[in-house]
């Protein structure tokens, strides 16, 4: 009798299973079949109630079905495991929306340069970049800073250890001396030597200097050169062509206020202030309470450099600025610390 029961019970959850769809109707077999409550447990739990005669027999056939329907309920469940893993892989929802990509976007810096460039691209003047480990002969000897000329003391400079100087001959080598450049200046006479006269430029990058940091000084940054080659150049043209810019850059007319300033590789020299826009001229950190921000050094570009460039200054004469680019963009977007530029903060970054 319970040999039979045992046939049909195993005949019973093989048919059942097969009408599974899913692994949660599974389950509940399993738990109707093979749990501790089944028929087939309680069946195995009583054997030592049969006759001594009948119990091997009965318990033999009993754990062989049990062993079957195990396997037959880890087949089916492996096969339900592949098949809602094939239609989730193909299933896919046209109706969900999209994953939208993040674009990162210009630095304020970049934004301003490539205006800048806009600008002065209208005006007939070519870009040109120069390298930022520059040659001490670029950077100081050829701009009218010869070696070991006080003038050199203004700009903190990062030299590089010459590690293509081989022999002392070399090391003493100007042209091959390194260092991290300090102004924009040093593309002046590389540009004069590729280029001759006529000649309009600008060149932007980043400039570096051994600084101690504040609110306006920056170890890294940028500035843009001009430089104008022609016959008969005045501080007329210099300013005429800065106002001309600044108009450009800040969508409306700017104060200007022009001083004397000493820079060697012009004659003579200025110093350009704009007003400071961050404080309405009121006075704040960034103009330190003066309501002008220093924005550039400028004037005619001295002999000596003409010379250095291959161009007779009887001839030729020019004018030469160079901006501070992170300043432009302070007084442009009202940003009140220079450090804010280099110090990777997202919340600043992502304002632009
Ligand atoms: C120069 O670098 C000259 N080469 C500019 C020049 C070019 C004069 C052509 C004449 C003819 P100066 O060191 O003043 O000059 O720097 C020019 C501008 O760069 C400054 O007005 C300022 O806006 C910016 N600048 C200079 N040093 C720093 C610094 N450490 N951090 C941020 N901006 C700076």
């Amino acid at each position: 009798m319970i040999i039979e029961n045992l046939d049909k019970l195993k005949k019973e959850v093989l048919a059942e299973l097969k009408k599974i769809k899913d692994a949660e109707a599974l389950e509940k077999l399993r738990v109707k079949y093979l749990g501790r409550k089944s028929q087939l447990s309680l069946i195995l739990r009583d054997l030592k109630k049969l006759a001594e005669n009948e119990r091997p027999k009965i318990g033999a056939l009993a754990n062989e079905i049990k062993e079957d329907l195990q396997k037959a309920f880890a087949l089916l469940e492996k096969d339900l495991k592949s098949t809602s893993k094939s239609t989730e892989d193909k299933f896919f929802d046209l109706s969900l929306p999209g994953k939208r990509t993040d674009y990162g976007h210009l630095s304020p810096l970049t934004q301003i340069e490539y205006e800048i460039e806009d600008i002065f691209i209208s005006l007939g003047f070519i870009i040109l970049d120069g390298p930022e480990l520059e040659s001490d002969y670029y950077n100081f000897t050829a701009v009218n800073m010869p070696a070991n000329h006080p003038s050199r003391d203004m700009q903190d400079t990062f030299f590089i250890e010459d590690w293509l100087a081989e022999s002392s001959e070399k090391k003493n080598d100007e042209r091959l001396r390194l260092v991290l450049r300090t102004q924009t200046s040093a593309t002046q006479v590389r540009a004069m030597e590729k280029y001759g006269a006529p000649l309009r430029l600008i060149s932007p990058g980043r400039c570096f200097r051994h600084e101690a940091t504040d609110s306006r000084h920056e170890s890294t940054f940028n500035q843009v050169e001009g430089l104008m080659i022609d016959q008969d150049i005045s501080i007329s043209h210099l300013i005429a062509f800065l106002k001309i810019a600044f108009k450009g850059i800040f969508k409306h007319e700017v104060k200007l206020r022009i001083r004397p300033g000493y820079f060697p590789f012009v004659e003579p020299g200025l110093e350009v202030d704009v007003d400071c826009l961050i404080c309405q001229g009121k006075g704040c950190q960034v103009c330190k309470k003066t309501g002008w921000v220093e924005m550039l050094g400028a004037g005619l570009v001295h002999p000596n450099v003409l010379k250095a460039g291959g161009l007779d200054p009887k001839i030729w004469s020019g004018y030469a600025f160079g901006i501070g680019l992170n300043r432009l963009a302070m007084l442009k977007y009202g940003i009140n610390d220079i450090r804010l530029f280099n110090s990777g903060d997202l919340r600043f970054i992502k304002q632009f």
